[in-house]
């Protein structure tokens, strides 16, 4: 493959120097923080950056501090040839995929943690995920400065996450939501969508089905345990196994709620063989009938 026209920068100090001239004519930057492996999921939240701002910046850095040892850091997809065509495809501006030893040199000793949001859900299976994306995604705001930053509706603890982080350290940072991209069977678009053989490509794609059934439930009425562990069972009946959590959580605070009285999230993750997955999907309370 031909080398993309997307330029490429490999430290904070060239993504100052490259954006300075932005910065110098007043235009409004955009960020999309990514790992790379990108697909249709990311490239949209490009093409949501670029109608926010006059240039966007991607960032492609596999964050260690965000993986447990017993995760998949070593075997996580790497294309960054590939990332750059379809970035300049999208209307990226620069690329900004740094270095390990320019985002944690020697001595590096600072992390970052949310508390309360952060705990629920993905922060019991993976203690040490929030504080590794917390950490690495204070440090990219800090080293672009960007106008806006967009990230996925699929990882949506993480936004509730970074929401919180923005606001509580006072970072002029806009945060945008980019909705969910989806596969024609409905699942959910994710770089580790790669790992799945063809048969569990085939459970994998029933995962938003039971959710999507499970939305309909509580909207007709169901009490929320109910429609949490029938929708659990089906996804155990179908081999999802382990299936960490089936969860109707307070939309902003991912409390747990008793009765659907205010906006919800339904929010599962299970595994398809070595395969971890995660889905989400807004339930809002069902009318009364009374207007
Ligand atoms: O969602 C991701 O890809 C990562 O968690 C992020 C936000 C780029 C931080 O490493």
């Amino acid at each position: 493959m031909a080398p993309s026209s997307l330029p490429i920068v490999r430290d904070a100090t060239a993504l100052r120097a490259a954006i300075a001239g932005w910065r110098g004519a007043g235009l409004r930057i955009g960020l999309v923080p990514t790992m790379g492996a990108l697909h249709e999921g990311h490239l949209s939240l490009v093409r949501l950056a670029r109608r926010r701002a006059e240039r966007v910046i991607a960032t492609l850095f596999v964050n260690p501090l965000q993986f447990a040892a017993h995760e998949d850091l070593s075997r996580y997809p790497r294309d960054e040839a590939g990332d750059a065509e379809k970035l300049a495809g999208a209307g990226c501006d620069l690329l900004y995929a740094p270095a390990l030893a320019a985002m944690y040199p020697p001595g590096f000793a600072t992390s970052v943690t949310v508390a309360g949001v952060s705990e629920p859900l993905e922060g019991e299976i993976r203690p040490l995920f929030f504080g590794g994306v917390a950490t690495v995604v204070a440090k990219l705001f800090m080293q672009t400065p960007a106008d806006v930053a967009v990230f996925g509706e699929k990882d949506y603890q993480q936004l509730l996450v970074i929401r919180r982080l923005v606001g509580d350290l006072d970072i002029a940072i806009e945060i945008v939501a980019g909705e969910t991209v989806r596969e024609a069977d409905g699942l959910a678009m994710s770089s580790r969508n790669a790992y799945l053989a063809p048969d569990e490509r085939a459970t994998a794609g029933k995962l938003n089905v039971f959710l999507r059934d499970a939305v309909a439930q509580l909207r007709a009425g169901d009490a929320i345990a109910a429609a949490e562990a029938a929708c659990a069972a089906r996804l155990a009946e179908a081999g999802f196994k382990p299936i960490d959590y089936v969860a109707v959580r307070d939309a902003e605070t991912l409390a747990p709620l008793v009765t659907l009285d205010r906006p919800a999230r339904l929010l599962a993750a299970a595994w398809v063989g070595k395969t971890r997955l995660i889905d989400n999907f807004p339930v809002r309370p069902a009318k009364t009938g009374v207007s």
